[in-house]
């Protein structure tokens, strides 16, 4: 059966990022692995056009797709839409439907660019780790959550935390098969010293562990210790597993060890379908839609392409094209060829255009 994509595009850089990941689908195609696609609406251009954030129909294609790839949503021009129609409702739809709970994203430091990371080179030159970060739980969507009004000038500001066994046990599986297939270990995160998710959380992953992963190895840290680390030595790190909230924080914090955020990718993945064991997922930069670079022909369409590299990795096992297009992004970044992000001294710089060109060339 034919791979079905759907690209979602939306607002901003997404558009321009999208059409390089168009060249490397050709690409693929001449190298007899096509893809069937179709582009569909999300974000403000969803709103402008059928005023939601995107239609029933455009998330039924999604819904039905083997994969979705999204550009990024939002911009000024949206700014005072109703809340529920916002360009970000189209993409929290998007995971809320598709039941995405497992956030991938990769740190990875390429060689070429080791100077501009914000530590020093030798402590990120080649750095390769993976942060999966529960997505659907914890303290973002716990109940209650409210402001309370207390009277006499006092409210009281109300987040809960709640996860519970099959949410940890689903995301460590994920974190577990994925060391399996890079240096087979997972760093567990959390702060049971002070949380009782924590206590759980570390309970449920070191028995899933234990009786499904021996051949993983699995160490502990408390959070904030391990925030230390990453900035400390991150090379130590393969695979880290952590709840919603610390995943936010540290997949921020481990991006700022590469470089821009024109370079970074992730994924996010469902359960395995009962029927066909492939999971919905959806891919995208890790970057918004860069308004004030937009339309200009500037922005970097590599964090994009790489997203791309993921969905061949995880949605189709074509770890072969994964790793030849990861190499032809080495390469182009190896030969000096630059966007205005990551320009450098001695190098050349381009646009986003001559960027993909660069790499499907490759
Ligand atoms: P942003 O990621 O769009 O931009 C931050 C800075 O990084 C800007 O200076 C931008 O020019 C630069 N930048 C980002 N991606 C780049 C690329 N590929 N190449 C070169 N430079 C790049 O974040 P910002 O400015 O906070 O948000 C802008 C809009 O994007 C807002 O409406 C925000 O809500 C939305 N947004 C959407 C996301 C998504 O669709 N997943 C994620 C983050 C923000
Ligand atoms: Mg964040």
């Amino acid at each position: 059966a034919a791979r079905k994509l759907l690209l979602l595009p939306g607002d901003g850089i997404g558009p321009e990022a999208m059409a390089e990941v168009d060249k490397v689908l050709a690409v693929l195609a001449r190298a007899g692995s096509p893809f069937e696609t179709e582009t569909a609406l999300v974000g403000g251009a969803a709103y402008d056009a059928h005023g939601q954030a995107i239609s029933n129909d455009h998330m039924a294609l999604a819904m039905d797709a083997d994969a979705v790839l999204f550009g990024a949503v939002g911009g000024p021009k949206w700014d005072s839409v109703p809340y529920e129609v916002r360009p970000e409702a189209g993409l929290l739809r998007l995971r809320k439907d598709m039941a995405l709970f497992a956030n991938l994203r990769p740190a990875i430091c390429y060689p070429a660019l080791a100077d501009a990371s914000s530590l020093k080179r030798e402590l990120v030159d080649g750095l390769d780790i993976l942060i999966v970060r529960e997505l659907t739980g914890g303290v973002y969507f716990g109940s209650p959550k409210e402001i309370v009004d207390l009277g006499e000038g006092q409210k009281r500001g109300v987040d809960t935390q709640v996860y519970e066994t099959y949410e940890i046990e689903r995301i460590a599986r994920v974190a577990f098969e994925l060391a399996r297939t890079r240096h087979g270990k997972v760093t567990s995160m959390e702060k049971r010293n002070v949380m009782k998710t924590g206590v759980l959380w570390n309970e449920v992953v070191s028995r899933v562990g234990r009786d499904e992963y021996r051949d993983v190895r699995l160490d502990h840290m408390l959070a904030d210790a391990g925030g230390m680390q990453l900035v400390r030595s991150p090379k130590q790190f393969d695979v880290i597993v952590t709840d919603n909230l610390f995943g936010d924080m540290l997949s921020d914090i481990a991006a700022m060890l590469t470089g821009s955020l024109g370079m970074l990718p992730s994924a996010s993945l469902g359960a395995p379908d009962a029927n066909t064991g492939r999971r919905r997922a959806l891919y995208e930069p890790v970057h918004g839609s860069a308004p004030d670079i937009a339309g200009r022909g500037l922005a970097n369409p590599i964090a994009m392409i790489a997203s791309l590299a993921m969905m061949l990795r995880y949605s189709f096992e074509m770890t072969h094209e994964a790793e030849a297009l990861e190499r032809a992004i080495a390469a182009v970044l190896e030969a000096g060829t630059r966007t205005a992000d990551i320009m450098a001294p001695g190098c050349r710089q381009v646009g986003t255009g001559e960027m993909g060109d660069a790499v499907a060339a490759r």
